[in-house]
């Protein structure tokens, strides 16, 4: 018989000890590793083909590569974050929050796959049958190839893959799965890795696509995506507002192509919509008369730039200490720039409360935002503005100088695009060419705002 042995396990990050343990040392989490039983006897890890105990080493140029069979999605944004498709025999992880539109972009995926003739098997671990046929009619996908498999036991799943032998599955989602090789309950780490390798095996073996969803989550209940991203080949997070209607699928990790890639979709009635020009949806509320505390920038997520205005509101506070309060821009990057506007520009902001917020509820993670946020708020900080026509790219310094940032080009043709006069980039930037734009290049943050700012 098996040997049941007992382990304490972060749900976090699946760091390992022998007793318990009020906080992780390795991720730092409070009261997120809980004991969990195991029986020994797990599966073992299988690689792809090849690599095994008896492979030998062979000389890097005898190797031949086989051939890579990429299937499209027909959804292009879902193809482009995948590098060209979904890789056949891969393994892929869809992470997000809860109600973020995970099934949904997936029952779409394999409604599109499965008109192509493709054989598609949807595991549905947390929603009835029924349940998933009124999404499905809501969002009109009727199709002779899509089977619905309402099952959490990954044995009965395992067993009806090799019954219908799919092109590809999707497990909807890790967490809702149990193997019943291990006496722990669904949703723990060594539950999630166990079916995960299983699954890998699936993979691997018979040359399936599998996608696997997985819910972000933030109490140590339940074990969240992290602990799985080593172990599948590609890693997509799924972000937005839960309450705004677009969403951002973004490739965090990639074996078969590049990574930072971003794809923009709307989410409606009909379900997720492709978003083929952002830069719409991200300006069109905008009104055209230039108003204090907003500067558009031009940030660049993995190879497409995309305009986003910024909005700062600086006013002086009821509180002892003021408040900053960063929406959509890293909070320490806001501080940053809030120490160099105070030194370098004399702004002094030590008793006035500031917002940021970047329109549209996306998150930019990207330096390049920097001097549009410090305009957004020394504009309103003294009540000018930023001329409406104008973007804003440069990164930050210490000492108040601008560095240069990555794809000026592309990012000045999109300015272009969305109708823009003038740009103001960093110096180092300035061998840029574009006649369809005026280029202002700037040295030091304080030039900037001479370069930009007029009274409003
Ligand atoms: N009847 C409906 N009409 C329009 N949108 C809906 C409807 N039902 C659900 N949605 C949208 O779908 C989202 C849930 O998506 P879902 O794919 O179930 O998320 P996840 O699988 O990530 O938990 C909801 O937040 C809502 O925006
Ligand atoms: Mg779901
Ligand atoms: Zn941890």
């Amino acid at each position: 018989m098996a040997k049941v042995k007992s382990k304490w396990i972060c749900q976090q990050c699946g760091y390992e000890t022998s007793g318990y343990l009020g906080k992780c040392p390795e991720c730092g989490s409070w009261g997120s590793i809980t004991e969990e039983k195991q029986i020994t006897q797990t599966s073992q890890n299988i690689y792809p083909q090849g690599i095994e105990n008896n492979s030998k080493p062979s000389l890097i140029k005898d190797i031949q590569i086989g051939e890579e069979v990429r299937i499209s999605t027909n959804i292009s944004e879902f193809d482009r974050i995948l590098g060209g498709g979904l890789v056949q025999g891969s393994i892929v992880l869809i992470a997000g929050d809860p109600g973020i539109g995970k099934s949904t972009i997936l029952l779409q995926t394999s409604g599109e796959l499965s008109k192509s003739g493709q054989k598609i098997l949807y595991v549905s671990a947390e929603e009835s049958a029924s349940q998933l046929k009124l999404r499905a009619n809501r969002l009109g996908i009727n199709s002779d190839n899509l089977y619905i498999y309402p099952q959490i036991n990954l044995e009965n799943i395992q067993s009806q893959i090799e019954e219908l032998t799919p092109d590809m599955v999707v497990i909807d989602s890790i967490q809702a799965i149990y193997s019943q090789t291990i006496s722990s309950s669904a949703g723990s780490v060594s539950q999630i890795r166990e079916c995960c390798n299983i699954l890998m095996q699936i993979a691997k073996t018979k040359n399936i696509t599998v996608i696997v969803i997985g819910h972000v989550t933030k109490d140590g209940n339940i074990a969240g995506p992290k602990v799985l991203e080593h172990m599948v080949d590609v890693v997509i997070s799924f972000e937005g507002d839960k309450y705004k209607s677009y969403r951002m699928l973004r490739s965090m990790k990639n074996r078969f192509g590049n990574t930072s890639e971003v794809g923009i979709f709307e989410m409606g009635v009909k379900g997720l919509r492709e978003v083929k020009n952002p830069n719409e949806l991200f300006l069109n509320e905008r009104s055209q008369d230039a108003i204090p505390g907003s500067a558009i920038i031009v940030t660049n997520e993995g190879t497409r730039p995309l305009t986003v205005e910024i909005q700062a509101l600086v006013g002086s506070t009821p509180y002892p200490s003021p408040r900053r309060v960063a929406n959509g821009v890293d909070f320490s990057r806001l501080l940053q720039i809030l120490a160099v506007l105070e030194k370098r520009v004399g702004l002094n902001l030590s008793k006035q409360d500031v917002y940021v917020n970047v329109m549209g509820g996306i998150e930019i993670d990207e330096p390049g935002a920097d001097l549009g946020i410090a305009l957004a708020i020394a504009t309103c900080a003294r009540d000018v503005v930023v001329d409406s026509q104008t973007v804003i790219i440069g990164e930050i310094g210490l000492s108040g100088e601008i560095h240069p940032v990555s794809n000026i080009e592309k990012r000045l043709n999109e300015a272009v695009t969305s109708g823009f006069k003038k740009a103001i980039i960093p110096y180092a930037n300035r061998s840029v060419q574009n006649d369809k734009i005026q280029i202002v290049p700037v040295k030091r943050l304080i030039d900037a705002i001479s370069a930009c700012v007029s009274p409003a």
